[in-house]
């Protein structure tokens, strides 16, 4: 598949088939998303796989519960609310075979010094963000979906993620990546803007 093509097919998918993905596909996943650049080539990232029953079972269920905390958040109607437990919990919106938790080690450093620790730490989230867009988009070439979770970063959400991973408060989670086949027909959601709207040249 082309770039331009894996590009423009690539979306978030939320709801999987039933169906194992390979070591090997798992594999290839992490390989494309390690050759992401990191910020002073640090290499600072860590992908916990989530592969057993239980462990999935776990981590499901705190997705869930971020995702009711984000629409509660914006106040969203109990009818609505009723609607979402229901994909949540009826449909299996967001039941994936594997999802990959990715982390950064907030230990490993470049600049020393209290007054890069913001600086640091975003250039770390931003070396790990650009291996989830790697990895989503291998895994669309690969007759994949994925979709960033993000709701799991709720205070009292991410803790409870990096303890199911094993990892303590060095590490910080940046995204949940549930990765499947997808379920359905994979329609890419449109862009509202296009690039008149958001491009300025100075
Ligand atoms: C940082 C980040 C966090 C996100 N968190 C969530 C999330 O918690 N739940 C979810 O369903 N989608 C989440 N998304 C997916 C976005 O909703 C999605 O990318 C956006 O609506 C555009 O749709 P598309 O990916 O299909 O093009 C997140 C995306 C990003 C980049």
């Amino acid at each position: 598949m082309e770039l331009d093509e894996v590009i423009a097919r690539r979306t978030s998918v939320r709801y999987f088939e039933d169906k194992s993905v390979g070591e090997d596909v798992i594999l290839k996943l992490l390989e494309s998303a390690i050759r992401a650049p990191t910020a002073s080539d640090l290499e600072n990232w860590l992908f916990i796989v989530f592969r057993s029953d239980d462990a999935r079972k776990k981590l499901y269920d705190l997705i869930a519960e971020g995702m009711l905390e984000y629409y509660r958040a914006v106040n969203l109607p109990e009818d609505k609310m009723e609607k979402l437990r229901k994909r949540l919990y009826e449909n299996g919106m967001y039941l994936a075979p594997v999802y990959i938790a990715v982390f950064i080690d907030r230990r490993v450093r470049f600049l020393e010094g209290k007054e890069f620790d913001e600086l640091e730490f975003i250039w770390s989230l931003e070396s790990a963000s650009m291996a989830i867009e790697n990895l989503m988009l291998k895994a669309v070439e690969l007759g994949l979906g994925a979709v960033y979770i993000g709701v799991t970063n709720f205070r009292g959400i991410e803790e409870r993620v990096r303890e199911l991973a094993g990892l303590d408060e060095n590490y910080y989670l940046v995204g949940v990546i549930p990765v499947g086949h997808p379920r359905k027909e994979v329609r890419p959601r449109k862009r509202r803007k296009g690039p008149a709207d958001v491009v300025r040249s100075v």
